[in-house]
């Protein structure tokens, strides 16, 4: 009996041996086993983790959708700043002085009709309307517009080295941007023109420069500015409206301009504002090819001085221009006649780079 339990005990411990070397051979087989399939296909693990390309892709452009739409509303806010011209409309209807600001409007909109070669009331300009180049009739954001005008004149400029009222302003623009004959100061269009002007920039502080109002002052290039980039450009942006002789398209009438002309006979004087490169390329960066804006800018910052570069190469009507600047050293750092109180040639005064040249006229005005 003793003999017998013995035995039990022993084939007992045995048999479990037996089951535990089962087991974990078992387990052996089945990793090995895991492990095969796991070389054979090579699951990427890594996987699991990781978003899917497309939605990735999603993402992206979730992030892009958003950093448009805050741009947006960065820009309308920035607008919303903005000088915006007073409202016509409340000024009593007939009275005198509404139909005088009206006047003054259409002249500013449609001035070859009354004033151009082929005008009713007289014919003294080259046929280009003021709105041509202070565009919506002087009232858009950064379009040349009129929203400083009232505040800050009569004040002094170098130009003419004298004190200017707004009338002075007015037959600048006529004697060298529509390369024309001064207005009487009497006349009922200088009246209308300077009361529409006065109008519309009325609510401005005196002495103030609104925001947007004006020219775009655009940051210089670190280069000389390109008239042969400027060509190749403006074969591909302007010339399907300004024509390949830049001498722009009458309309059927034959008296105002569908485009109007950017060089020869017809257009600016080399006395003009628009003949100076900031002018001209802080003009066209958010107004040109039409349709853009401040918020929908069709032109970069290198583009916009490369063809003023090459525009304001081309042949113009020149003007008499030895009373300009009577004190040369106030002359801007982009007039390109000489002589200069600097010693930079009148080559860099025409296409750059300017910077060197603003900081030295900086320098001698702060030791003066
Ligand atoms: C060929 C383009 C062009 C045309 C056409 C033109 N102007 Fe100008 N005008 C300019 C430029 C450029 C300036 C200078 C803006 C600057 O320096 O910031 C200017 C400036 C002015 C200013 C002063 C603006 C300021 O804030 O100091 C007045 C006023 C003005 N023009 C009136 C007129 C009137 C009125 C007409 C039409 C009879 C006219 N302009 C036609 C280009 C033009
Ligand atoms: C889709 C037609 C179109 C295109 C393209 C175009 N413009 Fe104009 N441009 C106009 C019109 C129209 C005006 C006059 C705006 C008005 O009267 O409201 C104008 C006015 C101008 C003016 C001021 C007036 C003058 O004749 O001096 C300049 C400067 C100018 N454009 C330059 C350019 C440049 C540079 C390009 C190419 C980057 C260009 N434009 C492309 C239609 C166009």
């Amino acid at each position: 009996m003793e003999e017998k339990e013995k035995d039990k005990i022993i084939i007992d411990s045995l048999v479990k041996s037996i089951r535990r070397l089962v087991g974990v051979i078992a387990l052996m087989l089945f990793s090995m086993i895991i492990i095969t399939l796991f070389a054979i296909y090579q699951p990427d693990l890594t996987a699991l983790f990781k978003k899917s390309k497309s939605e990735i892709h999603a993402e992206q452009n979730k992030k892009i959708e958003y950093e448009k739409w805050q741009n947006e509303k960065k820009l309308k806010e920035e607008l919303s700043t903005y000088w915006s011209a007073a409202d016509i409309n409340s000024i009593p209807p007939d009275s005198n002085i509404k139909s005088q600001i009206e006047y003054g409007q259409e002249l500013i909109a449609h001035t070859a009709k009354y004033l151009g070669p082929n005008g009713s009331v007289a014919k003294i300009t080259n046929g280009m309307n003021c709105q041509n180049c202070h565009l919506e009739a002087g009232t858009k954001a950064w379009g040349n517009n009129y929203g400083a005008v009232f505040s800050t004149y009569p004040k002094y400029r170098a130009r003419s080295g004298k004190e200017e009222d707004i009338y002075k302003r007015i037959n600048d623009c006529i004697e060298r941007s529509l390369n024309g004959t001064a207005l009487a100061l009497d006349s009922k269009e200088m009246q209308a023109i300077k009361s529409y002007i006065e109008f519309i920039g009325k609510d401005v502080k005196k002495g103030e420069k609104p925001k947007g109002s004006g020219i775009f002052e655009l940051p210089y290039l670190d280069r000389p500015a390109d008239p042969v980039k400027g060509k190749e450009l403006f074969v591909v942006k302007c010339q399907s409206c300004h024509q390949a002789n830049g001498e722009g398209l009458l309309a059927a009438d034959k008296i105002e301009y569908t485009y109007p002309p950017l060089w020869g006979k017809n257009s600016y004087n080399h006395g003009a504002g628009l003949y100076r490169m900031s002018r001209f390329a802080g003009f066209i960066k958010y107004n040109m090819p039409q349709g853009a804006t401040f918020q929908n800018p069709l032109l970069s910052d290198e583009e916009a001085w490369d063809l003023a570069a090459f525009i304001n190469s081309q042949p113009r009507p020149s003007k008499n221009l030895s009373a300009d600047w009577p004190n040369i050293a106030e002359k801007p750092v982009d007039h390109p006649f000489g002589p200069y109180a600097d010693k930079f040639s009148e080559e860099q005064h025409k296409f750059g780079p300017f910077q060197l040249i603003a900081d030295e006229k900086k320098k001698n005005e702060k030791s003066k």
